[in-house]
């Protein structure tokens, strides 16, 4: 049988993502798979942070052994805001849109549009923590280009690429994303024990 891995969200996107590089080892359960509904508080300021909050909560309240990641934009000119509070940027509503707007309304009149999605996972197994990052350098661009993915996907191209993430698809993306390094990481971890 399967071994089974909580990845603590409920964002179907990241479930896919997370689901492709993870391969066939493991079974990937979401929190709607193990029944839990609450929000999760992210209240640290940091993503390691936000991170080991939402892993220690199924821990503690569900006695499984979990990861959880946390993503921010954090773009040079605005000293690296959004960065830990990218989700809520433009309000507690959590408006993707909204958020991304704000972010290029910020960046009027700035000649530096360089930025980058850093992400932290954390990972709770047999009673220990372990964190893996990855990072994607890229920049910002001023008009929403693509369909692909979700958030910020569709005004950020990477380093290398003439084309925003929303544009790539999942294909391209999944294999240079800042997710992706910090899934590789974890996975490597995973398959070396
Ligand atoms: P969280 O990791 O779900 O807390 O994400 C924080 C914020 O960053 C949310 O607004 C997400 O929409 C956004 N975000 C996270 N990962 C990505 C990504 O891969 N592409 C674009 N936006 C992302």
């Amino acid at each position: 049988m399967k071994k089974q891995l909580v990845f603590a969200t409920n964002n179907n996107h990241k479930l896919e993502e997370v689901r492709d590089i993870l391969g066939d080892s493991y079974q990937i359960l979401s929190l709607k798979d193990i029944h839990c509904l609450e929000d999760i508080p992210e209240t640290a300021d940091t993503l390691e942070g936000n991170a080991l909050l939402k892993a220690q909560y199924v821990k503690t309240h569900y006695g499984l052994d979990c990861f959880a990641d946390d993503t921010g934009l954090e773009v040079t000119a605005l000293n690296n805001a959004p960065g830990v509070y990218s989700a809520r940027y433009a309000g507690e509503a959590k408006d993707a849109k909204a958020n991304l707007r704000k972010v290029l309304k910020e960046l009027e009149g700035k000649d530096d549009y360089s930025a980058r999605f850093r992400t932290v996972v954390a990972l709770i197994k047999d009673g220990k923590e372990s964190l893996f990052e990855g990072v994607v350098n890229g920049e910002i661009i001023r008009e929403e280009r693509g369909t692909a993915g979700f958030g910020y996907d569709p005004v950020f191209i990477p380093q290398g690429y003439s084309k925003t993430f929303a544009e790539l698809g999942a294909e391209i993306k999944n294999t240079i994303s800042h997710r992706a390094e910090a899934v590789n990481k974890l996975k490597q971890f995973l398959y070396e024990k």
